[in-house]
């Protein structure tokens, strides 16, 4: 038997999963939920070391409950929240400041200073991106600006800055690798995903010293032989990406017009672009997929910042459930959400709206509404999201050209969620046997860059389907459920 093993750093939780490399299913894995910060209001945090920690913890907990020695592993992939923004000193590795996550909004004030400068056109052509608080650039700037001390050691070279993936190989290597792969790099704002290199332009624009920045890889590649303290042996790390791009490589999405929504923390939609470059016209931003070869591809891509974190929201302040899982219970003790429209912008809105100020609402509330009603809101208000997303595929006024959504992440177990999704959406949603296609597609990379696959052909061969759900709604029933819902969102954003 081969083994790969995958490291999955998400935004709630630390997951490791042993890989069956034949069949390409899970044989064993164990996961870590951990501590959300959130200082101030709008601000998001993660402690360093609790995600070394428990990613360490679940690796080691894994292997032990797949009854394997490291030494069985061929080879490990990484997976990782994308843009949560590190910065640490080289020489202690010591943390200057918690890790800023992704959600969070502190530095629009930083961004507000690069839309007055007229930088939004130069950020468009060469990251793909938008200016917003999202990504990693001005995060890093916010660091250098407030931490106590931060700059002058940054323009000494005493500071390495990273995004998960870079932290946790630093940690894996002992400080000897300080890397990262171009899916994770694309989302940093400073990365020009045409030229593949540095922007010295934005880095000029967010003042950041270059010898603060990692060497970028292709995500199938040799990263180094990791630390024995973790495994008891060195294991090779031969495949990193962001965890949204590693899903589309898992769901074997290689080809242009090809898609998948990842239902965790937030809602990721992404459609392979082939490998021309394009810019979407309608609020999604463009990013570079996770590489295997020399060739870069790219993808179109809406993120939805609050999708299966809405649930969570419920069990943990409303206390409405007492697990996750019990959501659809609760939503299908009502026919329907009763008019109710709920709007989880607890956290701005992201694509295709891009409100950052945005905050959630609940409308449409009667005397009869109920618990179940709110429930069945919450689960469609990931629908609705996902869905405008892909109304907005299209580039150029084109159709959106995808004939299939492929889906994976916790929710997509959700029956009722992925039904009202193909209602919606209008195409066929499929879910996969293994729905866990983030960290299949870790452990692919990993294994191309192993010798343990030879192609993509091969990895299109493991790839199976467990249910198809057909949209049952005619498309006029659906756009006026998604007229209803852009209304809820314009009330909610206060805007006619
Ligand atoms: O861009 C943020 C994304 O990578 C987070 O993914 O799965 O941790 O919600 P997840």
């Amino acid at each position: 038997m081969t083994y790969l093993l995958a490291l999955d750093q998400g935004t709630s939780s630390s997951r490791a999963i042993v890989f069956d490399a034949a069949t390409g299913t899970p044989r064993a894995s164990a996961q870590r939920e951990f501590e959300q910060l959130y200082p101030h209001p709008g601000w998001v945090e993660h402690d360093p070391r609790t995600l070394v920690r428990t990613q360490r913890e679940t690796a080691q907990q894994a292997l032990q409950q797949a009854g394997i020695r490291a030494g069985e592993i061929a080879s490990v992939g990484m997976s990782n929240q994308r843009e949560t923004t590190l910065v640490w000193n080289r020489r202690t590795g010591e943390p200057v400041y918690n890790a800023i996550v992704w959600q969070d909004r502190r530095t629009q004030p930083i961004c507000d200073r690069l839309l007055a400068d007229g930088l939004l056109g130069e950020v468009r052509e060469r990251t793909g991106l938008i200016i917003d608080p999202y990504f990693a650039g001005t995060k890093l700037a916010w660091i250098l600006e407030n931490v106590d001390g931060a700059r002058a050691a940054a323009e000494r070279g005493e500071l390495a800055f990273g995004t998960v993936d870079t932290w946790l190989i630093w940690h894996l290597t002992r400080g000897r690798v300080h890397a990262t792969d171009v899916s994770n790099a694309s989302r940093t704002l400073l990365w020009n995903v045409r030229t593949r290199q540095w922007d010295d332009t934005l880095l000029r624009a967010l003042d950041i010293p270059p010898s603060l920045l990692p060497e970028v890889h292709p995500s199938s590649h040799d990263y180094g032989a990791m630390g024995a303290d973790w495994f008891g042996e060195p294991l090779m790390l031969g495949g990193v990406a962001g965890d949204q791009q590693a899903a589309l490589f898992g769901q074997v999405c290689f080809t242009a017009g090809s898609a998948k929504n990842t239902y965790g923390t937030g809602c990721f939609m992404l459609k392979h672009l082939g490998t021309a470059f394009s810019l979407s016209d309608q609020g999604l931003i463009t990013t570079t997929t996770a590489q295997h070869g020399e060739q870069a591809e790219y993808a179109i891509e809406g993120s939805v910042f609050i999708g299966g974190a809405v649930v969570q929201w419920l069990r943990d302040n409303l206390q409405a459930i007492e697990t996750s899982a019990d959501v659809q219970q609760l939503a299908e003790s009502v026919p329907d959400a009763g008019g109710v429209m709920f709007v989880p912008a607890f956290t701005g809105l992201g694509a295709p709206y891009w409100k950052p100020k945005a905050t959630g609402a609940l409308v449409g509330l009667t005397r009869g509404t109920t618990l179940g009603h709110i429930a069945r809101a919450a689960l469609d208000s990931i629908a609705f999201q996902s869905a405008a997303l892909l109304r907005a595929m299209g580039v150029d006024g084109q159709d959106h050209g995808v004939r299939q959504l492929k889906v994976d992440g916790g929710a997509a177990v959700n029956d009722l969620l992925m039904q009202t999704q193909a209602d919606l959406l209008g195409v066929e949603v499929v879910r996969p046997a293994v729905v866990e296609t983030t960290a299949l597609g870790a452990v692919y990379l990993a294994g191309l860059a192993s010798g343990v696959y030879r192609s993509r052909q091969e990895l299109e061969a493991l790839w199976r389907a467990e249910r198809v759900f057909t949209p049952r709604l005619s498309r006029a029933q659906a756009d006026a459920r998604m007229a209803e819902w852009e209304e809820a969102v314009r009330r909610t954003t206060g805007e006619r």
